[in-house]
This record gives structure tokens, C-alpha cells and sequence, in this order.
């Protein structure tokens, strides 16, 4: 009953010799072309006739809110984060998120419903109640929120963040689905990331959570943090699996200490060897899938029951910046520092500079800086490489139908990688195109990459994507 469609029972399919044989560094492909694409010739003009379009097609709508602002810093993160104890500083960063939301609102018809909205960081819930209730008043203001029973309303939280009061706040103002970061149980994990939550304080929480009547609960942890080792992760995720939340994000820790200094704070010989990583992940994968957890996808585990794991069954997952989503048609606006908007088809960026993101705004400006309007190509790899990550499969006839195009002789040299692929067991040709085998799912992103025409431009400019391992 645990079961979707094609779903193996158990992961130890995934053996050491092919995950190594297929880890690749390459995008998370949460969106196409990706970030490094993005330039800033993208004008205003560019994004009002995109959200022109937007408005004509009358698409729902989807809001992302980044919030930040941490009290203290965990040394693993890779987040776009302010570690501050200075309310000023917040206090100014909420009026001009305000000022951002009035801006970004203007062009939109009025009355497009909002069916999905998430506030991410940093760390929202270091925002105090009258401040999160004054900014869901104000996006209320300014956007028509379905109710809560139609819509999904999600918040991540730091649970050394949150008591009683502020989970009934939560609550009470529209949020449906709670994000908890979990990362690790193990005591000399969490003090060697700077990061200390008992588990008694998430056991309360959970339970508080359940009262108040929260749809859907949300873990996320990592593997491969410091002193973890396949018994220590197996401990954690047997005390997930009694918590039992709706969703869990198993990520990959990702070490990037020159570009995340705070990393560098922890000694990197505790840090858990390649194959031992490998070892927890395959673990930890294969218990919760044991326990009755849907693999959704890259990183990502859902109870059968969850809307995620529904929509895989149904074909309607959908992948954006947060990840795999359900809401398929959206046209998603981004505000605060950072963020990345998806309209139409055009992708923008706020800037990464507090300073800058402010001055923006206190000029009466928008904070874009940077964006891309996809080309016809672009749009149709984008619709194979979602349909490639979101449904483990490729099927040449809707994109013929879709995009007008002759799939065999479009993609030629791209279906020459395929059937080598097919050869390695991580697809399968089939009557209507290819599907990922079970086995192959863990390399997806590999198989993406074939239909990636921007992969050789920056190979060349030497940047460098996240392994899978
Ligand atoms: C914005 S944080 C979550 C909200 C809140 N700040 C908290 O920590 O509870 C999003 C998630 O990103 C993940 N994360 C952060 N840094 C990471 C890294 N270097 N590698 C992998 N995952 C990371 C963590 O699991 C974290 O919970
Ligand atoms: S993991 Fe969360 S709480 Fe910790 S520094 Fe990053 S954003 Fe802040």
C-alpha cells in the first residue's frame, strides 16, 4: 500500500559501484537555464512584460518571502543568512520588505489567487509575532490568499525559534504546513555544527504542532555533518521515523568552506569519508522508504498520503526554488534580498546585498538585478528536463506536441547519450521515450545534463555545481 507505481520497496538497489560510477557534480535544475545564466541586461521593461503575460494567462499564484535574519550561527550553512541580535536592523529590513511588496504588487491584476506561499531563510520565526503578523497583513493587502483550506502556506522554522504562542500565531494567521530544521539528533553532532535542540524540545514541538491541527510537518536533515556515521544517522532516523512527520529533505551537506567560511570552524577530519556518506545516505534512504516513506525525488522522502507523493503518482509534480511543489501552472513572485521570481518565462533575482536590496527600495526602485527571458530552446529543454526530474521520465510525444517539433531529429545528438545511458542501467528505452530505472533515479540530474546547453559554457568559466555524493 506504501507503494507508487514502478516504487521499489526498499532502496538497496543503489549499490556503492554505480552511485560512484554515476556521481556528478551538475545543477539541482530548480530551475532552466539555471542562476549562472542570469545577466544583468535583463531590464524592467523585460519583467512588466513578462508579468503582462503573466496576467493574461491567469495563472494562480505563488509567493516566496526570504526572511533572513538567525540569532546564531550553525557552521555548516550555506544559506543566504544575517547572524544579528540587532533589532534595528530587522526592523528596517521588514519596513522595505513592505515597501517590496506594495512595488512588486502594482502590475499584478488585482484578485489573481495566491494558492501556495512559503516564508524561508535565515530564519523567519526570529521575527517576533506582532512583526510576522504585521507582514502576512500587509502581502494579504496586496494579494487575495486563498483560505487555508485551499491553499498551501508553509513557513520554516528554527525550533530554538518557537514556543506555544507563536506555533498558535502561526496558525491563526494562515500557515497550514510547518518546516522544522532537524538536521541530526546525535548531541556530538549538533555541538560540533554550533547547533543545540534537544530532542525533547522537537518531541514537545511535534506534539504541540499536531494540536494545533497543522496539515502537514516537515524534517529537514543532513548527511554528512561531522562524527556522523551510519549507526549515528540510523539512531536519528529511527527517532524521525517516531515523529513521524508528512515530509522529510534528507540533504547532501554541502562543504564549500571558501565560500562558507563559518565551515571552516569545524574540524574536517571528523567530517565522514566519501564512502562512509555514501553508506549513510543508501541507510538512511532505504529505512525510510522501509518505514512506508515515498521516495518523491532528489533529497526528498513524503508519507503516500502527502500531496507530494500523490502528485508524483499523478504525474503533477512540478520543480521550483523550493524544490519539487505541486503547483504546476504558477507563475511564482519573489520578495525580500535574493530572491529569484519565476514569471512566465522569464526568471529574475533581487540582489544578494542587504545594503543594496534597501537602497533599491528607499529610491523608490526595484531590486532586481538580474534575470533571463528564455528563448524558445531554452523553453523546450526546460519542459524536458522538469518532466526528466519530476516524473523519472520522458515521453517525445508530448514534447512534439507541446513545442511543435520533431523530437528524433531536435534532440539527436542528445538521444546518442541516452542509449549509452540505457547501456549503464540508468534508463530505459521505451514505446513512448525513455524512463529512469528505479536504480537511475539517484543520477538524475546526470541524465538532465544531457539536454543542458549552457553545461560546456561553464565548465569553461570553472564553476562548480554540488556533487550528488
Ligand atoms: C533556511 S534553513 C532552515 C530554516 C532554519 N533556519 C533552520 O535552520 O531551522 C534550510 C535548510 O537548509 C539546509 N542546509 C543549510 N546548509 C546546508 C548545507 N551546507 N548543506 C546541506 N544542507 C544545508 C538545512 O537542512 C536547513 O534546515
Ligand atoms: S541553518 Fe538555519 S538557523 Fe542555522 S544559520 Fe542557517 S539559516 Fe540560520
Amino acid at each position: 500500500m506504501y507503494l507508487v507505481k514502478n516504487e521499489p520497496k526498499k532502496l538497496d538497489i543503489w549499490d556503492e559501484e554505480f552511485i560512484k560510477r554515476h556521481d556528478v557534480a551538475g545543477p539541482r535544475y530548480t530551475s532552466y537555464p539555471t542562476a549562472l545564466q542570469f545577466h544583468e541586461e535583463f531590464s524592467r521593461q523585460n519583467y512588466l512584460d513578462a508579468v503582462e503575460r503573466s496576467n493574461n494567462r491567469k495563472r494562480p499564484l505563488s509567493i516566496y518571502v526570504h526572511l533572513p535574519f538567525c540569532e546564531s550561527l550553525c557552521y555548516y550553512c550555506a544559506c543566504n543568512k544575517v547572524i544579528t541580535k540587532d533589532q534595528d536592523k530587522m526592523r528596517r529590513y521588514l519596513d522595505n520588505l513592505i515597501k517590496e511588496i506594495e512595488y512588486v504588487a502594482k502590475p499584478f491584476a488585482e484578485n489573481r489567487p495566491v494558492y501556495q506561499m512559503h516564508w524561508g531563510g535565515g530564519t523567519p520565526t526570529y521575527f517576533d509575532g506582532p512583526e510576522l503578523t504585521e507582514l502576512w497583513y500587509q502581502i494579504s493587502r496586496h494579494f487575495h490568499l486563498v483560505g487555508p483550506d485551499r491553499g498551501e502556506f508553509s513557513i520554516e522554522i528554527d525550533p530554538r525559534t518557537i514556543d506555544t504562542d507563536k506555533l498558535g500565531l502561526l496558525k491563526g494567521l494562515g500557515f497550514n504546513r510547518l518546516s522544522f530544521g532537524i538536521q541530526d539528533f546525535d548531541e556530538k553532532v549538533q555541538k560540533a555544527i554550533n547547533r543545540i535542540q534537544p530532542l525533547s524540545m522537537i518531541e514537545d514541538l511535534v506534539k504541540e504542532a499536531r494540536d494545533y491541527q497543522y496539515e502537514s510537518l516537515n524534517f529537514d536533515l543532513i548527511y554528512g555533518l561531522p562524527h556522523q556515521t551510519v549507526k549515528s544517522v540510523n539512531r536519528t532516523i529511527e527517532k524521525v521515523i517516531d515523529l513521524s512527520p508528512d515530509r522529510i529533505s534528507l540533504f547532501n551537506y554541502a562543504h564549500l568552506p571558501q565560500r562558507f567560511k563559518s565551515q571552516g570552524q569545524m574540524n574536517e577530519e571528523a567530517l565522514p569519508l566519501a564512502g562512509e556518506k555514501l553508506q549513510i545516505m543508501c541507510a538512511a534512504s532505504s529505512r525510510l522508504v522501509e518505514a512506508g516513506y515515498v521516495y518523491v525525488g532528489m533529497d526528498h522522502f513524503a508519507k503516500p498520503s502527502d500531496e507530494l507523493s500523490i502528485a508524483l503518482k499523478n504525474e503533477q509534480l512540478h520543480r521550483n526554488f523550493q524544490g519539487y511543489t505541486t503547483f504546476k501552472e504558477a507563475d511564482l513572485i519573489a520578495v525580500g534580498v535574493s530572491s529569484i521570481s519565476q514569471i512566465d518565462n522569464v526568471y529574475c533575482q533581487n540582489s544578494k546585498s542587504i545594503r543594496d536590496y534597501e537602497q533599491a527600495l528607499i529610491d523608490g526602485e526595484s531590486p532586481i538585478v538580474a534575470g533571463v527571458e528564455l528563448t524558445p530552446d531554452d523553453d523546450i529543454r526546460r519542459d524536458v528536463i522538469m518532466s526528466i526530474i519530476c516524473h523519472n521520465k520522458l515521453n517525445k510525444a508530448e514534447i512534439e506536441s507541446a513545442h511543435g517539433i520533431d523530437f528524433d531529429s531536435y534532440f539527436a545528438t542528445e538521444e546518442k547519450r541516452l542509449v549509452e545511458y540505457a547501456e549503464q542501467g540508468l534508463l530505459k528505452i521505451t514505446s513512448f521515450g525513455y524512463q529512469i530505472t528505479p536504480k537511475g533515479r539517484l543520477a538524475v540530474r546526470k541524465v538532465c545534463m544531457v539536454f543542458d546547453s549552457y553545461l560546456s559554457e561553464h565548465a569553461k568559466s570553472g564553476n562548480r555545481y554540488s556533487r550528488i555524493i
